[in-house]
């Protein structure tokens, strides 16, 4: 998938037709078969083929959002346990890279659906939250949604030593990724992960043997803390790091472990490599 972590880019314009039967069983299958990050935390994706259900509860235009109008969506739904949001991240990334390879077009949508009005589309038990959707279909091309795109400014991404350091919140990572050319193309397919709003508010702190993974809360005014859509960011990058590392060769896992707290980070997780 580390192709697909490149090729990925939120399409927010789709063409009206459905996918075909057979299309629709491969993304099927895909979604029922990702895997979780904590294996604690059940979660399931529920393909939404009626994309009209969901139009119904999407609320309307906020800030550059306006509402995304596919022929399909999937609904992420997740029990709320202590890590549900990265849990969500890390697992449907895998299904939106999977649906990039099948030339699916995809977007995380994280605001603006009524969650009281979904439970009419999707069967949601007590403890359960139905937490992002994703919008896919077949791409619509042409000079307005390609337009769209660069105009909003979407796709600009901050530099590997903006988001990694050594070490330290301000220890400089650029002599480290000299060194290391392949932990700088793991940090390149990191790089170009999908994050509300584009905050790319994920850090790394490289240190001896393992890297501390950590969210930037509270950066916008646009996201509300309580949704920790930025949980979710954070998610979504380890999912492109493990995907970077398998590339690489290196072997590792994710481990909470007592990390330092830096003031205005949560800590995530760390991965640790196997030596
Ligand atoms: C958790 C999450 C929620 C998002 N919510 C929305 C949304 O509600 N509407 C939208 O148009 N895009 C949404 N996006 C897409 C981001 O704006 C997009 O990923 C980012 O701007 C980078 O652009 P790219 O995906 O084309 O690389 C979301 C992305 C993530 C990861």
């Amino acid at each position: 998938m580390y192709k697909q972590c490149f090729q990925r880019k939120s399409v927010r314009q789709y063409m009206e037709e459905p996918l075909a039967a057979e299309m629709l069983m491969k993304v099927d299958r895909i979604v029922k078969k990702v895997g979780l990050l904590y294996n604690h935390i059940p979660m399931r994706i529920e393909l939404v083929e009626n994309g009209e259900k969901i139009h119904a509860v999407m609320s309307g235009f906020l800030g550059s959002y306006g509402k995304i109008k596919a022929p399909h969506y999937l609904a992420v739904i997740s029990e709320t346990k202590e890590g549900y949001h990265e849990n969500v991240g890390f697992a449907v990334e895998e299904a939106v890279l999977k649906l990039t390879e099948l030339g699916i077009g995809t977007c995380w949508i994280g605001g603006f659906f009524d969650r009281k009005l979904i439970q009419n589309v999707v069967e949601i038990k007590k403890d359960e939250k139905v937490v992002v959707l994703v919008a896919f279909g077949k791409e619509k091309r042409g000079i307005w949604g390609e337009g769209l795109r660069t105009f909003a400014g979407f796709a600009k991404r901050k530099k590997i030593e903006e988001f990694a350091f050594w070490n330290d919140l301000n220890g400089s990572v650029v002599e480290y990724m000299e060194k290391h050319p392949e932990w700088k193309s793991i940090m390149e397919a990191v790089r170009v992960a999908p994050s509300a709003v584009n905050l790319q508010p994920w850090r790394f702190i490289f240190r001896e043997g393992r890297i501390d993974i950590y969210a930037k809360s509270g950066v916008s005014p646009k996201i509300s803390e309580d949704s920790c859509l930025y949980r979710i960011d954070v998610g979504i990058a380890m999912q492109h790091l493990s995907i970077g590392c398998l590339e690489e060769g290196i072997e590792g896992f994710f481990e909470r472990l007592a990390c330092e707290v830096f003031p205005g980070h949560v800590y995530i997780s760390s991965y640790v490599i196997r030596r």
